[in-house]
């Protein structure tokens, strides 16, 4: 039908997202494993009404000069957007969306997998039985710290640090937070967290949880400096964005005992070569960006981007915007909706 959007959706995502995109749209769905390269995806978009995007996808100013003049809505596949150029987005007046809430708590479930994970040697154990090296049960085998009764720290106090703060007192831990403000009282008691700034609290901690955006301002915020900050026994859990740690600053550590071990969900680069130097260490373990894979979440966040989808399309406002502000600077357009629907 001539006046169904045309849109495309960079990966296949699952059905419940999928089908009211299929059938309000001319939709084009990218069906390959892998993404879209760089000038598949470019031309993809071209003409196209909206963008379903991943976080594998750049949006820049290279993307929205081909999908110009019609594009209305990128919603990207994620609540994490630093692959989205936002400013240059709302400076043409392009609605961005995310799927922010749905996807919380699943992410501190991994994460506190990966804390308990790396503190008692969950994959080092596997590789060691694998490996067929079990011969008896031994009194110094594969010891590990406790995790009940120890002290973490949350660096990002926002929906998921605050989810890890609740994991955490179910196994009596003390929780530490760090954050770029302070929290309100009121949230500190909720979850029994102590403000700290950032060079108190990483030698305080047992475990320290990274839980920040990726911005200029965290780009690297885990450096050597601050690696050595840590206690000898400290453990790092990143399940936020790959460049929040300086990676060869990572494995110098982890190498050398300045800290005991990191669990990384994220990597940079991603994917992480099997080469690369973390990978030839017993104590740094890695998996592929899979803090929001849970069948029920990926549902949801399928739901939830395609929703965004739909209204942007459409002329309406996203349900979850990244960047409300675009609706300041729009002009209410003929059989787009009211201006009052628009924001
Ligand atoms: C995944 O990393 C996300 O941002 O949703």
């Amino acid at each position: 039908m001539a006046d169904r959007p045309k849109v495309f959706v960079s990966r296949l995502i699952p059905d419940d997202g999928l089908r009211p995109i299929l059938d309000a749209c001319d939709a084009r769905i990218w069906e390959g494993e892998l993404p879209p390269g760089r000038d598949e995806l470019l031309s993809a978009i071209e003409g196209c009404a909206g963008v379903l995007t991943l976080l594998t996808d750049r949006v820049d100013d290279e993307f929205l000069d081909r999908a110009r003049p019609g594009l209305r809505v990128v919603s990207n596949f994620a609540v994490g957007f630093d692959n989205v150029d936002v400013p240059a987005c709302t400076a043409r007046g392009v609605a961005v969306g995310n799927t922010p809430g749905v996807l919380t708590e699943t992410t501190a479930d991994l994460a506190f997998a990966l804390l308990m994970a790396v503190a008692r040697r969950i994959a080092e154990g596997d590789r060691y039985v694998r490996a067929g090296r079990w011969k008896t049960w031994g009194p110094m085998l594969l010891l590990g710290p406790d995790v009940h009764g120890s002290t973490l720290g949350i660096v990002g106090f926002g929906r998921i640090g605050q989810s890890m703060a609740r994991r955490a007192r179910g196994f009596g831990m003390k929780v530490l937070y760090h954050d770029l403000a302070r929290a309100d009282a009121s949230v500190e008691a909720e979850f029994d967290a102590t403000y700290r700034p950032l060079e108190k609290l990483l030698p305080a901690c047992d475990f320290v949880s990274l839980h920040v955006n990726l911005s200029d301002q965290t780009r690297g915020l885990m450096n050597a400096e601050r690696l050595a900050w840590m206690r000898p026994t400290g453990i790092l859990v990143n399940t936020s964005r790959g460049p929040v740690v300086d990676h060869t600053a990572l494995f110098e550590a982890l190498r050398d005992g300045r800290i005991a071990g990191a669990g990384l969900d994220v990597t940079d680069p991603e994917p992480i070569p099997a080469d690369h130097s973390l990978l030839s260490l017993e104590n740094c373990l890695v998996v592929p960006h899979i803090a929001s894979a849970s069948r029920p979440t990926r549902s949801k966040m399928a739901q939830m981007a395609a929703a965004n989808l739909l209204a942007g399309v459409r002329g309406e406002r996203l349900p979850t915007p990244v960047n409300p502000e675009v609706y300041e600077r729009r002009e209410p357009r003929p059989g787009a909706g009211s201006a009052g629907e628009l924001g």
